[in-house]
């Protein structure tokens, strides 16, 4: 057992060690011919961001077993590479204002500059993690293109009311727990590992990747300016996320009514009336169930691995993904 404290300074460490990674990385392209396309990514990269994916592929690598960071270095690195350029990507789709703190790429550069800069960053992440066994590229290639099956599936159900929890978590799967899920899987390929190891990873990044984008639903509705990026923009946005898909079943009649009307004519003086809406159907509390769920299932799927530090971090960092305000 480690305690807090001891965890919290452990995870720290890890993020010190990626961000460092990152700057590096950074000043290298800098100086080299690349140095146009990275001015423009830099400020997205260096501003911050939790680097969820990147820790979890150092602890997923030394949970299986893995012991020199620095051949699993480039696949953490290229984890959030990937992940920054869909960022800047479902920014410009989005209409998004801000992101991690700073005003997002597109609107500060414009559209054009916006898809070039996101599209230098997914070659950044490729150029990374292309260096693994073909094993490797390959999953990552196949959870990258599943990302765009699940943006545009989410696409196919924009302002839709007949949406349903089967179509939510299939827009998830592909868009956010893959990733996490083949980022802890190949970390453990990284390793070594045999397969029990690496699908009992794969599978823990699965139900921490639902948990993550479960609590980012919520805190689009629930969340305030800390969270570095706006408030709101799914219910502009028109997307079905799981407490207004969860609310539309619970109410009938009038308030079913009212809640259809709230969607489809959204305007931030509407904020109360939604809440309200949710809080009556018990929507908020049946998201947040959902979400110990699938970090009760990520902590038990631990239980495969051999008894290490890393695996009381990836139990803590499970637990926290439920708290976060960011
Ligand atoms: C945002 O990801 C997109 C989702 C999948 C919810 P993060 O919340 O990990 O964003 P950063 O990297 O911390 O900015
Ligand atoms: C983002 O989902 C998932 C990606 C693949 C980028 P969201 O659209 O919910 O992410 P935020 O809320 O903009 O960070
Ligand atoms: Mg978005
Ligand atoms: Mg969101």
């Amino acid at each position: 057992m480690v305690t807090l404290r001891k965890a919290r300074q452990d995870l720290e460490k890890r993020r010190n060690i990626v961000d460092d990674a990152l700057e590096n990385l950074v000043q290298e392209k800098i100086s080299s011919s690349e140095a146009p396309a990275m001015i423009l990514a830099r400020d997205v990269i260096l501003a911050g961001g939790k680097r969820y994916r990147p820790i979890l592929v150092l602890l997923a690598f030394e949970a299986a077993g893995g012991k020199d960071n620095s051949i699993v270095m480039d696949l953490a690195l290229s984890a959030e590479l990937l992940h920054t350029a869909t960022l800047v990507h479902d920014d410009i789709y989005d209409q998004a204002k801000t992101r991690r703190g700073i005003p997002t790429l597109h609107s500060t550069h414009g559209l054009s500059h916006g898809i070039i800069g996101g599209d230098y960053l997914f070659v950044l992440g490729f150029g990374l993690g292309g260096k693994y066994d073909s094993e490797v590229v390959a999953r990552m290639a196949q959870s990258c293109a599943n990302i765009a099956v699940g943006e545009l599936l989410q696409f196919n159900h924009i302002g839709d009311l007949s949406t349903t929890p089967e179509d939510y978590y299939s827009i998830i799967d592909g868009k956010t727990a893959g990733p996490f899920a083949s980022a802890c899987q190949c970390a453990g390929m990284v390793a070594g590992a045999d397969e029990t190891i690496t699908k009992s990873l794969e599978e823990f990044g699965w139900e921490v990747g639902r948990a993550f984008q479960l609590v980012d639903d919520l805190l689009d509705l629930t969340g305030d300016p800390s969270m570095g990026k706006p408030r709101g923009t799914d219910v502009h946005d028109g997307k079905m996320t799981l407490p207004i898909i969860h609310a539309l079943t619970m109410l009938h009649g009038a308030e079913r009514e009212q809640l259809a009307d709230v969607i489809q004519n959204f305007s931030d003086d509407r904020w109360r009336e939604l809440t309200s809406l949710l809080e009556m159907s018990g929507s908020f509390d049946y998201v947040r169930q959902l979400i110990d769920n699938h970090i009760g299932r990520a902590q038990s799927v631990l239980d495969k691995l051999p008894d290490t530090s890393a695996k009381s971090l990836l139990f803590e960092i499970a637990k926290q993904s439920r708290s976060r305000r960011t």
